[in-house]
């Protein structure tokens, strides 16, 4: 009989080592009292010949996969980096519109990190994880702000709080607990909490219990009032569209002992979607 690895025990001082999941056999099921293994990635392969000479048809073809359509595909990480400390960022945010251009996202472009970046660094880069056909899409390029015009287009499909929302946050901007000396506070002292509702001011049940919120809530007051009865609400300037357009795309499909397919996209000529038509370099990588 084989005799069986206990699990490995965790090395000193590290929280988390090699996670994994019980090692499954065909035959037996799961033995559990193996050492755990990373996933293996089996789902599909990717070739040359099943590739499109265009990234973007390629793409659409992997986003439009119906096993993803539950997986939200248009999740997708955006990192930017400031110059010149070099200083990188990474955040999620939704893939909204893809044209000829480029892939475009909305956020705010007033306060966030991101707008900060990109004022000094027109790098980005996109990296979606698509888990249930273990494919991966990298996508680096340049970034401009999309017209108000557009940006309005996207807005205007958005639900109202929503575009209440964009214009009352600062996005990033540290919000402040309200100050134990504001009258709110007072007049909670003076025990007429309803008297500080009605001068406008919500009531927290402990003032301690602040840790900025109100301040966006008010904030979010004060929008609600400035649009009320009204159905159309312009775009903020401080928020819009970014279009990352890509100088490399790179589709992944991940494949059995880490031995992955990776085929890179570069682009060697031409302009994307003015007029001209863009050329791409494919090359297979190591992976
Ligand atoms: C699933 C998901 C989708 C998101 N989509 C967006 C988005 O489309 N635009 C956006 O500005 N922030 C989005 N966010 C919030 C960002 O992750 C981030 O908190 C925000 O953009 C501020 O980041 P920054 O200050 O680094 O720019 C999303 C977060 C999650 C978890």
């Amino acid at each position: 009989m084989l005799h069986q690895a206990a699990p490995p025990k965790p090395p000193k001082g590290k929280l988390i080592f090699a996670p994994g999941h019980p090692v499954s056999d065909a035959s037996h099921g799961l033995q559990r009292d193996q050492p755990p293994r990373a996933a293996q990635f089996s789902h599909s392969k990717l070739r040359r010949s099943d590739l499109s000479p265009d990234p973007f048809v390629q793409f659409h073809s992997w986003f439009s996969d119906p096993l993803l359509q539950a997986a939200v595909p248009e999740t997708v990480n955006l990192s930017t980096a400031s110059l010149p400390n070099g200083r990188v960022s990474s955040r999620i945010v939704y893939l909204k519109e893809l044209d000829a251009r480029g892939f475009v996202i909305y956020s705010n472009f007033g306060t966030s990190r991101k707008s900060r970046d990109i004022a000094t660094n027109k790098n980005a880069s996109l990296c979606f994880w698509w888990k249930p056909v273990e494919r991966q899409v990298r996508v680096e390029g340049v970034v401009e702000r999309v017209s108000a015009e557009e940006s309005q287009l996207y807005f205007d499909t958005r639900a109202r709080g929503s575009r209440i929302g964009a214009w009352a946050s600062q996005q990033t901007s540290v919000l402040e607990p309200r100050s134990s000396t504001t009258a709110t506070t007072q007049q909670k002292a003076d025990g007429d909490p309803k008297a500080a509702a009605e001068a406008g001011q919500e009531v927290a049940e402990d003032e301690d219990e602040d840790d900025g919120r109100a301040a966006l809530e008010a904030r979010v007051r004060e929008v609600e009032a400035r649009f009320e009865g009204q159905e159309h609400i312009p775009v903020p300037p401080f928020w819009g569209g970014l279009r990352i357009i890509p100088e490399t795309i790179e589709f992944w499909q991940g494949r059995e002992s880490r031995l992955h397919d990776r085929f890179l996209y570069t682009r060697i000529g031409g302009d994307l979607g003015q007029g001209g038509e863009a050329k791409w370099k494919i090359e297979r990588l190591s992976p």
